[in-house]
């Protein structure tokens, strides 16, 4: 059942190029421009004519909502907020018809996000849920939706659940973007090609297997770790800190790379590792910047950068390369060696990956 891997997280790592195919399949058509959301349908008008968005969902789902609200305001210059469904449901919200809702959920079983989206609907929002398990609460508690079809998620730590939201999501904000004319058509085929590519570039990704191991040898006994990116690569430090939280027990944070210099440049020193989400985008110089500070404190540094990088190899104690790809769609291949990173770490020290203590794959309670 683990089909030949020791452990359900890596399988569910390795199935990634296919879950990802799987979730545009059908939906997605580069060539012929066709890019169809069965579940929008009936729902495109209150989504093109929506005065917000809100996202709310926790967790690692939480994550693949603050990659959307990047995707959403730049490709369709929506306004979106991304709410912890815990505190979106005790705070009264304002919230109205004009409002279009989003619910992510892997398991569609999160008392949380489901309370939210009760309250949400009570309030005359439409709710639109993207969730991976089919006939869930969830997905039966919203007024429409669009699966991520990863298939099953057994490992509590999520990995292919949250490549197919972005998916999902990334199809949504194009298609939004396109019918609400703020992209321009040729745009609009080239993001749709990119996004085709994605499975074979994340294939790709998973070659820097071996070399990742060998970086967990030497960081499995770190008791601290900092994860720094920013823009669409903000959410995957967040994911990649989350990640080596819930598996490995060792204590992680992510932020935006800026953020640093208001805090947490503190913590740095010689014994604490670094690890940068550096991919060639359009704040490639900026966080270069923020690893010449990590290193002029002595911190470690290990970056994730695009194939061919020579600025951050130059620096970095460890480069892991990936492919190139447009900005907007990096998390979908950077959260990957991030993902295996953990995965090897907790491994090595021991600890029962796929299912950590304390943690259910399903959190049902408040
Ligand atoms: O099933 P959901 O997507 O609603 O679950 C949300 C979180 O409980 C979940 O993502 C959790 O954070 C994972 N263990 C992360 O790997």
């Amino acid at each position: 059942e683990k089909g030949g891997y020791e452990h359900f997280m890596m399988k569910e790592i390795y199935e990634q190029p296919k879950s990802i195919a799987d979730c545009l399949r059908g939906r997605l058509d580069a060539k012929s421009g066709r890019l169809v959301l069965g579940g929008l349908r009936d729902y495109m008008n209150k989504f093109q004519n929506a005065e917000r968005i809100i996202i709310t969902a926790c967790g690692t789902s939480w994550h693949a909502g603050l990659v959307a609200e990047y995707l959403f305001e730049e490709f369709a210059r929506v306004p979106v907020e991304v709410e912890y469904a815990s505190e979106f449901r005790y705070r009264n919200p304002v919230i109205g018809e004009k409002d279009f809702v989003i619910a992510i959920s892997q398991s569609g079983e999160t008392a949380d996000t489901l309370a939210a989206i009760e309250l949400a609907k009570s309030k005359g929002a439409t709710i639109f849920g993207v969730c991976n398990v089919v006939g869930s609460s969830i997905p039966r508690a919203t007024h429409a939706g669009s699966y991520t079809h990863a298939g099953p998620e057994i490992g509590v730590a999520s990995t292919k659940a949250f490549t197919a939201q972005i998916s999902v999501l990334a199809m949504m904000a194009l298609k939004l973007g396109y019918q609400r004319g703020t992209l321009p058509e040729s745009r609009y085929i080239q993001l749709l090609h990119e996004l085709e590519a994605i499975p074979g570039k994340v294939e790709r990704a998973l070659k820097s297997n071996e070399a990742i191991k060998y970086i967990a040898e030497e960081y499995k006994d770190v008791r601290n770790a900092l994860y720094l990116g920013r823009g669409y690569n903000f959410p995957v430090a967040l994911e990649g800190a989350l990640k080596l939280k819930e598996i490995s027990y060792i204590h992680a944070e992510g932020y935006p790379a800026a953020e640093m210099k208001h805090g947490p440049i503190a913590l740095i020193d010689e014994e604490m590792p670094v690890f940068f989400i550096a991919t060639k985008d359009s704040s490639y110089e900026k966080v270069v910047s923020n690893i010449q500070e990590v290193k002029a404190r002595k911190g470690k540094v290990i970056a994730v950068v695009t194939e061919g990088d020579t600025q951050v190899k130059a620096i970095a104690d460890h480069v892991i390369e990936i492919p190139e790809t447009h900005e907007a769609f990096a998390p979908l291949v950077a959260v990957v060696p991030l993902q295996l990173l953990s995965y090897h770490i907790a491994v090595m020290r021991g600890c029962n990956v796929d299912q950590p203590r304390n943690l259910a794959k399903s959190v049902t309670v408040e």
